[in-house]
């Protein structure tokens, strides 16, 4: 058995800021100041003009359901919850002319680690989330939503619901909305914390009040979700953003982005840089702009990034330096965008700690429903307990990989590959201090703090 890890020595120092005028071009951010959330607020800054837009009430014609998704899909808005899957695509699946009640649920579970964007929509604009809400129920002819808030983050589960009585008490939700034959209720819930619970299928599960563990797949939520019924489901930013996407029109969107990467995303810049926070800004912007943005490398050089939360495999500097911010540069440089955080890591942190570090946090949210999942992250993680420890074998490296192997693609969902895949990042780009610590039993880094 590994040892305990002290976790305090990875705690986040410093304080995070997204009200420091630094993002570029927002459309999620756009006049925010940090007490500007309240429905008076986001009016002013044309708030529900999209909802009225689609409803007609705007002296305009209105759209069709089958208008809004042409536009979303035009838009390239891609999924901000981590697969990056086309939104107006999604939206297609719906079967709208199911008889029964279908079901729209919004992911704010954001339990990636390094990842606080969710949490800061809810808590600065959550009428962008129920706007977005009730635009996507209204192209996908449904009348229920719900949103998932992580447990851990209660003050912005009490924000959002009082954001939803502003929204109530305004005729934007509920019965007949703003006079028209279009209804949608919208409830807040809140989870207890569990990273799983941020599978989309485990938080189903989670808000029909069972045990979060996620479903084989087939069948999706687009025929099998929440209570058996259709569902749709996203990410809070993905919502979030739809209402700019009305407001201004899809071609207008993919503008601000670049080709199949529409419009801005919000990054958590983390870990070893002056100034953490959350930055919105376009897609295909260079990283190295999104550094400087964050005051920059702090405590040394730039040694590598985890660019898209901790699922995503580890890129060194001389990879990120050369890309830019979006879902296709990054995955051609063998990573992903993921949910947006990203992980700065300077020149005196060692990466066979920062694996275990990861390894541990898999292992402990494992559901434990496949074997490959709930047996093997526990190996990884010790084996690179070993190796930091200076007990590893040559032989491990090789193991390690072989075990990541056995686990990617093998199990209900993709927990599994997200404890495999720094595995390999990390053996891949950095096996010269894995080598370091079996053959010397110490850090390739001397002033590793
Ligand atoms: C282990 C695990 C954790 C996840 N956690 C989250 C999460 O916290 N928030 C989220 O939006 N998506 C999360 N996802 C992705 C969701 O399953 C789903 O793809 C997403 O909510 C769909 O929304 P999008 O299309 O807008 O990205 C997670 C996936 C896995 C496998
Ligand atoms: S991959 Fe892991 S977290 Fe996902 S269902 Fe299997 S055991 Fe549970």
């Amino acid at each position: 058995m590994g040892q305990r890890l002290d976790l305090s020595r990875f705690q986040a120092q410093g304080q995070e800021s997204c009200f420091h005028g630094k993002h570029i071009q927002p459309q999620i951010y756009a006049g925010l100041n940090g007490s500007n959330w309240s429905l008076k607020d986001y009016e002013a800054r044309g708030g529900y003009a999209a909802l009225r837009k689609i409803l007609g009430q705007d002296g305009g014609e209105g759209m069709t359901p089958d208008a809004v998704i042409a536009d979303v899909k035009l838009s390239a808005l891609r999924g901000r919850g981590g697969a990056g899957f086309p939104t107006g695509l999604k939206w297609s699946f719906m079967p709208r002319q199911f008889p029964g009640q279908k079901y729209l649920v919004c992911n704010s579970d954001e339990g990636e680690p390094g990842t606080c964007k969710d949490r800061d929509i809810l808590l600065h604009n959550p009428h962008a989330v129920i706007e977005g809400m009730a635009i996507a129920a209204y192209a996908m002819g449904i009348s229920v939503g719900y949103n998932y808030i992580h447990g851990e983050i209660f003050e912005a589960y009490e924000r959002f619901e009082a954001a939803l009585e502003e929204a109530r008490a305004a005729g934007y939700l509920g019965r007949n909305i703003m006079g028209s034959s279009y209804s949608f209720q919208l409830h807040a819930h809140h989870g207890f914390g569990a990273y799983i619970c941020g599978e989309e299928t485990a938080l189903l599960e989670s808000l029909e009040g069972k045990k979060g563990q996620p479903r084989f797949k087939p069948p999706f939520p687009a025929s099998y979700g929440l209570y058996g019924k259709p569902t749709t489901i996203n990410n809070t930013e993905t919502f979030a953003a739809v209402p700019w996407i009305i407001r201004h029109g899809g071609q207008a969107y993919l503008d601000v982005g670049k080709p199949n990467n529409g419009g801005t995303k919000i990054f958590s810049v983390v870990g070893d840089v002056n100034a953490p926070g959350n930055f919105e800004i376009p897609m295909g912007t260079p990283f190295s702009k999104l550094l400087e943005l964050a005051g920059g490398v702090k405590g040394g050089a730039l040694k590598a990034v985890i660019p898209g939360g901790s699922s995503a495999p580890v890129l060194p500097a001389s990879i990120m330096m050369d890309i830019t911010m979006d879902y296709d540069a990054i995955a051609k440089a063998g990573s992903m965008l993921g949910s947006g955080a990203v992980i700065v890591m300077n020149d005196t942190r060692c990466m066979v700690k920062s694996l275990l570090r990861l390894s541990y946090f898999y292992q402990h949210e494992s559901c434990g429903q496949c074997t490959p999942c709930r047996e093997g992250t526990g190996w990884l993680w010790r084996m690179v307990d070993r190796i930091e420890r200076g007990q590893g074998r040559m032989e491990d490296l090789d193991l390690l990989n072989s075990v990541a192997d056995n686990i990617q693609g093998r199990t209900i969902c993709a927990l599994g590959d997200a404890a495999a895949m720094p595995v390999r990042g990390m053996i891949k780009h950095f096996r010269d201090e894995f080598v370091h610590h079996i053959e010397h039993k110490t850090c390739v880094v001397p002033a590793y703090v």
